[in-house]
């Protein structure tokens, strides 16, 4: 499978919302990434269903939605209404990981769980063939444009295996200072979906970006 690129919007110009929405339509990303922050899972805060809703009339791409709120469970129900199309939540945010996942699948959207930079690749293991998404967080949640942090690449690796071996199926995303200077590595490691943020809406052309963020396998390939 080709991967997914995703630009999130927490990087646009939020006074020219429309056209960057449009401009992320018209071109080659696969979803649009939305960062719902609550102020107290990280120490930020963006935005909720209200928005969600105002940008899926604007979006033809599916809305990958990454929930970094406490009591996620709470939520799920209102933020599909609004939308989404994929719900991610965190794991450190989840006592009752597994029924929340079921919630999420229930409302029709596909499931994820995001893991933080420090949060090892095993927590997953019971919970691997019942979700269609892993979130790898390589940087620490809550805000944009920080430093890509390394060990995220050993442990897309690990995540990778462990998904070999039960023959599961998740895709696997990276999430935080991703950018062409490491997604081939990424993709290498087994990344699926790219997500991205600065690197997407800071560059000169942010649609030629996402181009070349999609063709970086394909450039490999020509080579073989
Ligand atoms: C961070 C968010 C990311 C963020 C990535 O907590 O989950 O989606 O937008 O931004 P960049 O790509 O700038 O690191
Ligand atoms: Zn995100």
């Amino acid at each position: 499978m080709k991967h997914l690129i995703a630009p999130s919007l927490l990087a646009a110009d939020f006074t020219r919302l429309p056209e960057e929405v449009k401009m992320v339509n018209d071109s080659q990303a696969d979803w649009l990434h939305l960062d719902v922050m609550d102020g107290r899972f990280v120490p930020n805060i963006t935005f909720g269903m209200f928005i969600i809703e105002a940008i899926k009339k604007l979006s033809s791409k599916p809305l990958d939605v990454h929930l970094m709120i406490v009591e996620p469970e709470k939520y799920v129900e209102d933020i599909r209404k609004a939308g989404a199309d994929v719900i991610t939540v965190h794991y450190e945010a989840c006592t009752h990981l597994h029924r929340v996942i079921q919630q999420i699948k229930e409302t029709g959207a596909k499931a994820g769980v995001a893991l933080n930079p420090h949060t090892p690749a095993a927590v997953l293991e019971e919970v691997l063939e019942d979700i269609d998404l892993i979130l790898v967080m390589s940087v620490n949640p809550g805000f944009g444009g920080q430093k890509f942090i390394y060990n995220t690449i050993p442990k897309i690796r690990r995540l990778k295996d462990m998904l070999t071996v039960r023959n599961a199926h998740a895709l696997i995303e990276v999430d935080g200072g991703v950018g062409l200077q490491n997604a081939e590595t990424l993709l290498q490691a087994g990344a699926n979906v790219l997500v991205a943020g600065s690197s997407v809406f800071k560059s000169p052309d942010p649609t030629d970006t996402i181009r070349r963020l999609k063709e970086i396998g394909a450039e490999l390939k020509k080579f073989v």
